[in-house]
């Protein structure tokens, strides 16, 4: 037991010492521009969604009425703010956003994974450490409920929510 003991201690210590020794002498690589590998991808795919996931109060919920008024009024303020990292349905992808690591995911293109009340979420509070800054202090609660509205069927727009959008953007 006693010979278990030492080995799992200083197992743990030469593993934090290789750890701290490794960002200590600038092995980690922070370029924006280097290419993602695939596990990082995942895990901090993963462990976003997660942590999302955990930190959503479980109650709550939209104050808005589906309409198409909320839906409009959510596309305006995207178009206005969100479009330029998150790209604009109909569009090709952003450049812009292809400039953060991890890079913005395509909105317009690709949809979200993540429920009306989690883009919500998201998008008051933000992401650390990533592009996605907190947008609380910008936005009303009302206005983050009618991107998040937007966001969560930005694939799927009634083609009269789409029309309107279009006229908005000048096509
Ligand atoms: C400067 C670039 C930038 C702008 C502007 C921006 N975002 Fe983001 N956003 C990001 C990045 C980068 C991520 C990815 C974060 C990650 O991978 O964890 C992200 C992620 C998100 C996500 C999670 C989507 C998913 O499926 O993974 C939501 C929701 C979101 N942003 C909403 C918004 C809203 C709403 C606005 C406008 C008010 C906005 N963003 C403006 C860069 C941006």
């Amino acid at each position: 037991m006693k010979r278990f003991v030492i080995g799992f201690v200083s197992g743990a210590v030469v593993l934090t010492l290789g750890v701290l020794g490794y960002l200590r002498l600038g092995f980690a690589d922070v370029r924006a521009d280097a290419p993602t590998p695939t596990w990082i991808t995942r895990w901090t795919f993963s462990s976003v969604h997660a942590s999302v996931r955990r930190t959503v109060p479980r109650d709550l919920k939209s104050p808005l009425p589906a309409s198409d008024e909320a839906l409009i009024a959510g596309g305006k303020l995207y178009l206005n703010d969100c479009v330029g990292c998150h790209g604009a349905p109909g569009q090709p992808a952003s450049d812009f956003g292809a400039t953060f690591y991890p890079p913005a995911p395509q909105l317009a293109r690709g949809g979200t994974l993540y429920s009306e009340v989690q883009v919500y979420w998201i998008a008051k509070h933000g992401i650390r450490r990533t592009g996605m800054s907190a947008q609380g202090s910008s936005y009303s609660d009302e206005h983050l409920w009618q991107l998040a509205a937007f966001i969560s069927r930005i694939t799927s727009l009634p083609p009269s929510v789409r029309d309107a959008l279009a006229e908005k953007a000048g096509k």
